[in-house]
């Protein structure tokens, strides 16, 4: 790359040691420097982004970023807003850049240098963010990383938390619970009753017993969709009887002895 620009470079007792060529002096001068250059000094950096640079390797040269050297100028370091403009992307507005992402290796990105991630996770994935927000529960004070501690991976429900029955696996919290809105427990019509049965003993227990076909029922076949709702039998059976009966009549479990325990 031909450009090259105006520095005042002060090498002080540095470099004597780390190239073979002709030893610098303690004292400015005034240089050109190119491209090519950086690496006699700089052999780390020019290893990281060689190695794992990105398109900050092929998009960029060093010169696009560090448009002046030390001791001169204030620009040494380049803010990254300078390319990425936050007008362009919402999440180039979240700051802290450097936090995760190093500079020379800007895919190798890294939570441990930010305290709290979610906004900059939230700037690409608002859709979990907005769960988190509209169904408050103790998942919306975790931060993102306690959960996904590197990009794109995740830990498991068991991680932190004990399941109800000791057969449940992880695909199974996920029939009823859903990460970023783990209070809402919303499942299908095909939950096995033995997940109810940890915390429901007692109807379970009854149930089991009933000698009618209401035994045959998976819980979830009376109880759809979402947990804690309750139907009425009229809903599946009408109105069984004759309407003089039912007005009589009205309560159907001081005869059939509820839902659970059933009788003929
Ligand atoms: C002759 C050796 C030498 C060459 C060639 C050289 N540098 Fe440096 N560079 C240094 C030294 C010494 C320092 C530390 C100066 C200081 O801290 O005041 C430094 C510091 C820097 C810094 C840190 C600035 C800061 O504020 O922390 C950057 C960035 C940098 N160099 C980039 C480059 C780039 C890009 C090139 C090639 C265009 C280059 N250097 C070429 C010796 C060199
Ligand atoms: C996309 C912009 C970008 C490019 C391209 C880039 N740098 Fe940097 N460089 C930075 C930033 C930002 C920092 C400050 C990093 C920090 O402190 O976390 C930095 C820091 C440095 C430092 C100071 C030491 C350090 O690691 O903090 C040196 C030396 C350096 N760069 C040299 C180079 C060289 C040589 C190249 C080309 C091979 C290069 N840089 C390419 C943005 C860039
Ligand atoms: C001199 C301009 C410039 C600066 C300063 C700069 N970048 Fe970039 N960066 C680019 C360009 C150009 C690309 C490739 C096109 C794009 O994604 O916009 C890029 C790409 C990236 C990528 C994607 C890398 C890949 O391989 O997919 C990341 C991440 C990134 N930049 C982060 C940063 C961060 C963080 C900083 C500050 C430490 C920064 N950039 C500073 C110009 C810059
Ligand atoms: C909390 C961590 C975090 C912070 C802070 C952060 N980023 Fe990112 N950034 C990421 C993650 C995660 C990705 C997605 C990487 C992927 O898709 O593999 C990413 C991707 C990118 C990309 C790649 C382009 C794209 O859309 O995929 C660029 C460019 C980028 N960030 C720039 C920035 C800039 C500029 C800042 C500061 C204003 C910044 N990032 C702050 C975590 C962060
Ligand atoms: C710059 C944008 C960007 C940022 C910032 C970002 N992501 Fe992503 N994320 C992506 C993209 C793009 C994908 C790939 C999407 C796909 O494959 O459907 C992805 C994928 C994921 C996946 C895996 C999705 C799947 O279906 O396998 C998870 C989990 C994830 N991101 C979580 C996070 C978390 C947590 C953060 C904050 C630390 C974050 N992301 C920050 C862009 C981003
Ligand atoms: C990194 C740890 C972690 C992981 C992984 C995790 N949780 Fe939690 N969860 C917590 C903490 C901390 C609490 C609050 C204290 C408690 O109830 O144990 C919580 C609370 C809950 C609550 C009660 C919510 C409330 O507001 O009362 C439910 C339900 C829950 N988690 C389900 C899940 C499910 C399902 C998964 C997997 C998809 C999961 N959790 C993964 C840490 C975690
Ligand atoms: C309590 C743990 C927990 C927290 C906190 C958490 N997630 Fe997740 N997230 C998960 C789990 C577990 C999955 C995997 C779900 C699956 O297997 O389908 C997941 C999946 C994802 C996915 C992939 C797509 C999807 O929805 O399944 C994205 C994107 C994502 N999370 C982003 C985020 C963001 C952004 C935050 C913070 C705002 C966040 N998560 C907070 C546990 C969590
Ligand atoms: C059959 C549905 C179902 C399955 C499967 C399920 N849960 Fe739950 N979970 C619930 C219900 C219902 C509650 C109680 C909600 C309430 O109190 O209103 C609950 C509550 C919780 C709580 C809050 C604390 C507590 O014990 O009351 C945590 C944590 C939790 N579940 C984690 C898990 C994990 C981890 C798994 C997978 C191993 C899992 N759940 C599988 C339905 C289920
Ligand atoms: C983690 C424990 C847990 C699991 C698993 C669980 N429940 Fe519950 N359930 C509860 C708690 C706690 C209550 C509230 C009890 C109360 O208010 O007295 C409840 C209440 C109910 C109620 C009554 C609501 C009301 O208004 O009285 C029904 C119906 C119910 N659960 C059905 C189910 C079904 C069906 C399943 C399996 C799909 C299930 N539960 C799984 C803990 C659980
Ligand atoms: C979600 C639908 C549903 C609800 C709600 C429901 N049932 Fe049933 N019930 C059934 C089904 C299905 C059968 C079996 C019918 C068959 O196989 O012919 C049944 C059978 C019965 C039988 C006959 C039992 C047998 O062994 O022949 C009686 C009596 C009965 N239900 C009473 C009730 C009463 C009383 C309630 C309210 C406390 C109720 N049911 C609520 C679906 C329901
Ligand atoms: C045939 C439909 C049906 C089936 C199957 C069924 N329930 Fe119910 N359940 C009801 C009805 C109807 C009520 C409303 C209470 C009433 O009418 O006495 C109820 C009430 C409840 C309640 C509230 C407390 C109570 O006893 O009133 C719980 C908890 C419950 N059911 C749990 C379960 C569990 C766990 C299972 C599976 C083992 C189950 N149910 C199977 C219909 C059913
Ligand atoms: C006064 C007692 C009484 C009341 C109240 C009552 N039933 Fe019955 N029910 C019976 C008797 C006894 C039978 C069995 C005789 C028969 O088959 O006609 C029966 C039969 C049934 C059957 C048919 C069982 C089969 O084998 O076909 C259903 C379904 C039923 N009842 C549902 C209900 C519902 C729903 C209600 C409330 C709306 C209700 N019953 C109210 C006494 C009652």
């Amino acid at each position: 790359m031909g450009r090259a620009f105006l520095l005042l470079l002060s090498v002080v007792s540095f470099v004597s040691g780390i190239f073979a060529g002709v030893p610098v002096r303690a004292e400015s001068v005034l240089i050109y420097l190119e491209a090519d250059d950086c690496q006699k000094c700089h052999v780390q950096e020019i290893r990281d982004i060689e190695s794992r640079g990105g398109l900050h390797k092929t998009a960029v040269t060093c010169l696009d970023c560090h448009v002046e050297h030390p001791p001169r100028g204030t620009e040494a370091i380049p803010e990254c807003t300078r390319c990425h403009e936050p007008e362009k992307n919402s999440h180039y507005t979240v700051g802290n850049c450097r936090g995760c992402h190093p500079a020379h290796r800007p895919r190798d990105i890294e939570f441990s240098g930010t305290s709290r991630v979610t906004p900059a996770c939230a700037s690409c994935h608002p859709h979990q963010g907005k769960q988190l927000e509209d169904y408050p529960s103790a998942h919306t004070l975790l931060d993102c990383t306690e959960c996904h501690s590197r990009h794109g991976e995740f830990f498991r429900c068991q991680e932190c938390h004990d399941p109800h029955t000791p057969d449940m696996v992880y695909e199974d919290c996920l029939g009823c619970h859903k990460p970023h809105m783990p209070s809402k427990v919303a499942y299908d019509n095909f939950v096995p009753s033995r997940f109810c049965a940890g915390c429901h003993p007692a109807e379970t227990e009854q149930l089991a017993q009933s000698p009618t076909k209401h035994r045959d029922l998976l819980c979830v076949y009376c109880h759809k969709d979402q947990h804690k709702r309750i139907p009425q039998c009229v809903t599946c059976h009408r109105m069984p009887h004759n309407q003089a009966f039912h007005e009589k009549f009205p309560d159907c479990n001081a005869c059939h002895g509820g839902p659970h325990a059933l009788q003929k």
